[in-house]
């Protein structure tokens, strides 16, 4: 009898990339991949061919209006939490974070705020983004020097969030191994520590992406806000009001003593968030199961996954590597 294999999911599949990226990937250099067993080098970061195809298309086509936020972050570090936040925030007087009709109720933070090159410049290269009413909301995860250039030269705000890097390790090796498809086996975690520290992984090497956005906040402190997972765990309420101030929207005394701040931390909190329907069974338009983007979230799951050998060689990588920056983890 024959075992019918599962469908391939959009998310692995590379028959939609146009001649130009084949082109392009042709010429760049290769690596084993997470989950696609492929990744091209390119402006220095490492990407499957899917997100390499979406990030030229955004390149050439992305034009940034002055009113933009795009939030912008290191896969594994929080992206679908700050995504829910900046939407709740930005969005509070149209909806008040109690409603009983609040879209996070009904919605994937994905689904409200769209990664600019894994969605909106995959699902067509020149998107029509007209029915975006400003402030537009959007995400990516791309390097800065990758960033369209309208984003650089453009007065958009930018919203950086980063993680500890034992824990976005161990969070990106759990997560793509839940995206491989079982004839494809898991990844252990040896191989996953490997290529990480040899800044092989998704938009990695790891300390690039985080030093490109540290060094713009600190030269351009107006555009780039530089918030990390752990201080959003420590105070949210804190980093809430500084990432209202950034963006040109403070709480109101009045917002303030309403709680206003608490409600949408609770309305985007872990626990709340992943026990929505729509989180559970919920799927992003490429396959992946929304669920896959809620695991523990907590600060220092590392220590229950990597040898000390593990944590001694990626501090002493890290060290060097930010050394001299100002920047810690
Ligand atoms: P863990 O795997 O450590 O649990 P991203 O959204 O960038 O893909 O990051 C996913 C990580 O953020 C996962 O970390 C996930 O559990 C955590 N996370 C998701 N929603 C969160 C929330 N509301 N608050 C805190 N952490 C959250």
């Amino acid at each position: 009898m024959q075992i019918s294999q599962p469908p391939v999911p959009k998310y692995l599949k590379k028959d939609e990339l146009t001649q130009e990226c084949k082109d392009l990937i042709s010429s760049l250099p290769t690596e084993r991949g997470w989950v696609a067993s492929t990744f091209y080098k390119y402006q220095g970061f490492w990407h499957p061919c899917r997100h390499l195809q979406g990030i030229i298309s955004c390149q050439k086509h992305f034009r940034a209006q002055e009113t933009d936020t795009i939030l912008v972050t290191t896969p594994k570090s929080g992206t679908t939490w700050l995504k829910a936040i900046l939407f709740t925030l930005m969005n509070r007087t149209h909806f008040h974070h109690s409603a009983d009709n609040h879209p996070l109720l009904s919605n994937s933070p994905h689904a409200l705020v769209p990664f600019l090159e894994i969605k909106l410049f995959l699902e067509g290269e020149n998107p029509d983004l007209s029915s975006f009413t400003s402030p537009r909301l959007f995400s990516t995860h791309m390097p800065y020097v990758s960033l369209p250039k309208s984003v650089r030269d453009s007065q958009c705000k930018l919203v950086y969030l980063c993680r500890d890097p034992k824990d976005t390790l161990i969070s990106l090796w759990f997560f793509t191994n839940k995206l491989r498809l079982q004839n494809m086996g898991s990844r252990s975690l040896e191989e996953a520590f490997e290529l990480f520290c040899g800044g092989v992984s998704m938009y990695g090497p790891f300390w690039d992406h985080v030093l490109g956005y540290w060094e713009e906040s600190l030269k351009n402190p107006r555009k780039v806000l530089f918030l990390k997972y752990e201080e959003m765990k420590d105070q949210p309420e804190h980093q809430l009001r500084k990432l209202s101030e950034f963006l040109g929207c403070p709480f109101s005394e009045e917002e303030e003593k309403e709680g206003v701040l608490q409600g949408i931390v609770k309305l985007c909190s872990f626990d709340n968030l992943s026990n929505l329907k729509i989180n559970k069974v919920g799927k992003l338009p490429s396959g992946e199961d929304y669920s896959v983007f809620f695991r523990k979230g907590e600060v220092g799951d590392w220590k229950n996954h990597l040898t000390m050998e593990m944590v001694e060689h990626l501090d002493k990588i890290c060290k060097e590597k930010f050394d001299g920056s100002g920047l810690r983890f």
